[in-house]
């Protein structure tokens, strides 16, 4: 049932390029446009909205994090992320023409369907991103883009949480594709790029074996940091909360220009730190973040530096490097979390840790 693996989790790892191409299967057309007419919202309803929300919790927050990037980019709608918990506690300004999207892998968490039932009480289409079939979620929302990333066993989100990256760009490039953008050929182009991800992906699996050695020389440590820029701040998030939940290590993502402004206090002799480098596309992050490894560095910090094949300007200041196929920033994601996802969960095996059965969690958290 683990496929050979020792672990659900391992497993699940390993599925993730087929998990991307099946959430990818159906939905670019021959003539290289999206068909998402299967969301049930209407291109006439996609056109109105003036305003995107997104709840979710845990990983899919993550997620809805770099759909922002994402949205904001190819739509110029406004969106703005909120855990689900906190969305109902304050005054969220819903009107007809807010699209709220709840991301959630099970499609019972209480907390994010809570905030769906509020938000549709306050009038506005709710769209959820969802990957069990006919779950409580995707039956109370208005429209649904289902994941394919098949059953996660494993309590640690891995193969739902590269899906859901999918579901959310694919949503993004849809209502570009829909409303018109200034970015058409860029849309275009980037749906030609989805549709190589899974290659992608699997690239990253195939050379991931360093980051193995690299987790079991870290299992005595007692604190990891990762540091991101743009979506790589998603990202760093992501990767501390694997840690946290699989190691039971401290773990914090910090967001790289933030650290002058408190976290560089934590910096010490050893303390091992994971940068997430943004493509060399985007010169404006990727030089900042070099300079921000060179901070942390000179305080003796252990760095390891995820950064795209051909990045040499990173490597002079990194402990060790991981490499990852070069793809435009906004995608990174897909790319840059597995060797984390991997990290963790060798680390923790490595501590003599149940990667599949963390203490203290659930797979589905169905109380508030
Ligand atoms: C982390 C993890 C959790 C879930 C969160 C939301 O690895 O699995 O943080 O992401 O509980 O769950 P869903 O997506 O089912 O709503």
């Amino acid at each position: 049932e683990k496929g050979g693996h020792d672990y659900f989790m391992l497993k699940e790892i390993a599925e993730q390029p087929r998990a991307v191409a099946d959430t990818l299967l159906g939905r670019i057309g021959a003539d290289g446009r999206l068909s998402l007419d299967e969301m049930r919202l209407t291109d006439d309803e996609l056109r109105d909205i003036d305003k995107i929300i997104i709840v979710a919790c845990g990983t899919a927050y993550h997620a809805g994090l770099i759909a922002k990037y994402a949205i904001e980019h190819w739509t110029q709608l406004p969106c703005e992320v909120e855990l689900a918990s906190e969305f109902r506690y304050r005054d969220p300004i819903l009107t007809r023409s807010t699209l709220v999207i709840a991301i959630s892998q099970s499609g019972e968490t209480m907390d994010t369907l809570m905030a769906v039932r509020h938000a549709r009480e306050q009038r506005a289409s709710v769209l959820g991103i969802c990957n069990v079939n006919g779950s409580t979620i995707p039956r109370e929302c208005d429209g649904v883009l289902y994941t394919h990333a098949g059953p996660e066993i494993a309590v640690a989100s891995t193969k739902a949480f590269l899906t859901q990256l999918i579901a959310v760009y694919l949503i993004a490039l849809y209502l570009a594709q829909v409303r018109g953008t200034k970015w058409g050929d860029e849309v275009f182009a980037m749906i030609q790029l989805l549709g190589t991800m899974p290659q992608k992906v699997e690239r990253v699996l195939e050379t991931v074996e360093p980051v193995r050695e690299l987790a079991r020389s870290l299992a005595g440590e007692r604190c990891v940091l990762f540091l991101g820029r743009h979506v790589g701040f998603p990202v760093a998030l992501e990767g501390a909360l694997k840690l946290k939940e699989l190691a039971y290590m401290h773990a914090e993502g910090f967001a790289a220009g933030e650290l002058k402004h408190g976290p560089i206090a934590l910096i010490e002799q050893d303390l091992p730190v994971v940068v997430i480098v943004p493509s060399r596309a985007r010169p404006i992050l990727h030089d900042k973040i070099v300079s921000n490894i060179q901070e942390i560095r000179a305080r003796g910090a252990r760095t390891i530096v995820i950064a795209e094949e051909g990045d040499e300007a990173v490597a002079p200041y990194a402990d060790t490097l991981i490499r990852v196929p070069a793809v435009p920033t906004l995608l990174q994601p897909l790319v840059a979390t597995v060797p984390l996802q991997v990290f963790a969960c060798e680390l923790a095996t490595a501590r003599g840790h149940d990667v599949d059965q963390p203490r203290n969690l659930a797979k589905s958290v169905t109380v508030e």
